[in-house]
């Protein structure tokens, strides 16, 4: 399907983005949101994501944050604040260790020049391993994180492959080609 039909079809179907469709293939390969009950979406503006698992099932508390707005969605504890003072929201600070997934759409603003974005993009991903690390359940938690094909992607890898049991690298249809971006999904079950 073409880049733009996806956003069509978002738009019919009442999505904010076409990167639900992005998420929605790598869950329904993965079964990531069967018997999760408490999510954290990090990068979460404008909503695309939690409002899809909205969608998709009443039974998850959805924790999210953006340093940018959203418009509210349902049943979704929005938080504006980077994912650097994670620690500081107390209502997400209480379920250390307790979530049953982690995704991150996060991506910084890109410079133009390699070098620097590559940098900034590893940094942001690093944080959020560790991050997820923290918070998901030790045992049976899992996350689906965005990031992208750089020359710093293979140790990136290695660094899930220290914190979960499983690594897997998807490519989504919804996903442009030329945008680079890939998914990692890490899980201890
Ligand atoms: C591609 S968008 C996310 C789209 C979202 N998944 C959706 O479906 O609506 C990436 C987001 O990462 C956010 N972001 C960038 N740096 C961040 C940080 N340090 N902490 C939290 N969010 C950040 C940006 O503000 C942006 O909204």
């Amino acid at each position: 399907m073409h880049a733009d039909s996806w956003a069509n079809r978002a738009k019919q179907e009442g999505f904010r983005t076409r990167a639900v469709y992005k998420l929605d293939e790598i869950i329904k390969k993965t079964k990531a949101l069967r018997k999760a009950k408490y999510i954290l979406d990090l990068g979460c503006a404008p909503g695309g994501w939690s409002h899809y698992i909205r969608q998709k099932s009443n039974i998850p508390e959805i924790y999210a944050l953006d340093i940018l707005d959203m418009e509210p969605v349902e049943g979704v504890h929005f938080f504006k604040q980077s994912i650097e003072e994670i620690d500081n929201i107390n209502l997400i600070y209480s379920l250390i260790g307790s979530f049953d997934l982690v995704i991150s759409d996060i991506a910084p603003n890109l410079t133009g020049i390699g070098a620097i974005d590559t940098e900034n993009i590893y940094e942001l991903n690093d944080l959020t391993i560790s991050t997820a690390s923290r918070y998901l359940n030790q045992k049976s938690g899992s996350m689906i994180m965005k990031t992208f094909q750089n020359n710093k992607l293979k140790g990136l890898r290695k660094k899930m492959e220290l914190s979960f049991k499983t690594v897997q690298t998807f490519k989504p249809a919804a996903s442009k080609k030329q945008s680079g971006e890939i998914f990692l999904y890490g899980a201890n079950k």
